[in-house]
């Protein structure tokens, strides 16, 4: 939610900013770029030198900035400009009344009053402080201007006392600004299911029949599902990929059998279920429990078929919108579309053998999608980021219709 986003920590006076330093740890773990702008009394509580060094930026704390004997001035609209999201914490009673009547006596607020972005706000004071009329009308002017509080929690505070007026903790405030976001994304609150690579069907305990599937295909679905705002179950076969995302939960399998079981484990509480997968047609009838020898001039395997995950999905689904893959080499709409329907799918992704850079072990793929109702759109060849981008807009649009 939070990667690649520009995000401005302004911190202000109170003990709690001791803790933004795991704050801005946490925030570029997410993936975001972080900038802070402090106001003087604030440095006596952080230091400004481990906020540079945890944020790899240079931390604004006046309008003067000294370098190589010259003055400048640190750019506040710029940086206001620059942040996609603006976060002061903590956020003291005086800066907060500061911000709710356009006050400007230090650099923060004249960021805070430059930033077009979102501007989140986490109160830390004393119990009293906190309940004081004045405090209460700062917090009401602010969410008039549709800045966002992160509420204070009850807990022990500096002052020895317990009550509300504890600054929200670094990692609730995360969870809260990535709620934010994921709010008004297309698939905010939906559930995606998507199998991705190949499944290994054993022969013996060291080989197995498999396919050259990468998976990366299903990745990228997944990917662009939870940018999308969705919380996805990412059911995978071997590869060589790693996700790591907070909306994608990876399951690890081996086999047909464990993909089918796993997917049917999850599939009653999906909203979308996309199967990329490159599933084994059969595996052998029976896996030898010791390595077999080369004793024979030849060797026979009897396979027998796997279970069609995608059709049996197909038998039971009620509201899920699901999609399956078809890896044609003639008569590819035809052919396509036969799939759909008899799998009961609402929409097949067509790639076609005879088009170079489509398919699996590829980066790339050039896809044809078609829906139940026969509308079928082509799109070129391109990377598999950008396909599964085409893929979600031609669901988004018809789930959301
Ligand atoms: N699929 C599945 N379980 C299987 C086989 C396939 O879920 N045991 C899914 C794939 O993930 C894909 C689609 O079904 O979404 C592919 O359908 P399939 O009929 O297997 O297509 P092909 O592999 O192209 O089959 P065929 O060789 O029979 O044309």
């Amino acid at each position: 939610m939070l990667g690649g986003k520009n995000i401005l920590l302004g911190i202000t006076g109170g003990i709690a900013a001791y803790k933004t330093t795991f704050l801005v740890r946490l925030l570029i773990k997410a993936g975001a770029q972080v900038k802070v702008v402090l106001t003087e009394s604030a440095s006596s509580f952080v230091s400004p030198l481990t906020l540079a060094t945890l944020s790899k930026n240079e931390v604004v704390s006046s309008f003067i900035k000294e370098s190589n004997d010259t003055l400048n001035w640190n750019n506040h609209v710029e940086l206001g400009l620059w942040a996609d999201l603006m976060l002061i914490a903590p956020a003291t009673a005086n800066t907060m009344s500061k911000m709710a009547n356009g006050t400007c006596d230090n650099v923060l607020l004249a960021t805070y009053l430059s930033a077009k972005c979102p501007v989140f706000y986490a109160p830390a004071m004393d119990l009293d402080m906190y309940k004081h009329p004045s405090t209460i009308a700062s917090f009401e002017k602010l969410n008039s201007f549709e800045n966002i509080m992160i509420p204070a929690t009850s807990g022990e505070l500096a002052s020895g006392l317990h009550g509300e007026g504890r600054m929200a903790e670094p990692e609730d405030m995360v969870a809260f600004m990535k709620r934010y976001i994921s709010k008004g994304l297309p698939l905010s609150g939906k559930r995606v299911l998507i199998t991705a690579g190949p499944t290994y069907e054993a022969i013996d305990p060291v080989r197995f029949i498999g396919n050259h599937s990468t998976g990366l295909m299903g990745y990228e679905l997944a990917k662009e599902a939870a940018r999308l705002g969705a919380s996805v179950i990412l059911i995978s076969g071997p590869s060589y990929l790693t996700v790591e995302h907070d909306h994608i939960d990876l399951v690890s399998v081996v086999s047909a059998d464990q993909m089918f079981d796993a997917a049917h484990k999850h599939f009653d509480n999906v909203d979308i279920a996309i199967c990329a997968a490159a599933v084994a047609d059969y595996r052998p009838e029976v896996i030898a429990d010791q390595k077999i020898k080369k004793s024979e001039s030849k060797l026979t395997i009897n396979l027998v078929k796997n279970k069609d995950i995608l059709f049996s999905l197909g038998e039971i689904k009620k509201k899920q919108f699901l999609v399956g893959f078809a890896l044609e080499t003639e008569n590819e709409i035809e052919n396509a579309k036969g799939k759909l329907k008899k799998k009961n799918l609402d929409a097949i992704v067509l790639n076609s053998l005879n088009d170079s850079g489509a398919g699996f072990g590829t980066p790339t793929n050039k896809i044809t999608f078609i829906d139940k109702n026969s509308k079928i759109t082509a799109f070129d060849l391109k990377s598999k980021a950008a396909v599964a981008v085409d893929i979600f807009t031609e669901i988004t649009g018809r789930i959301n219709a």
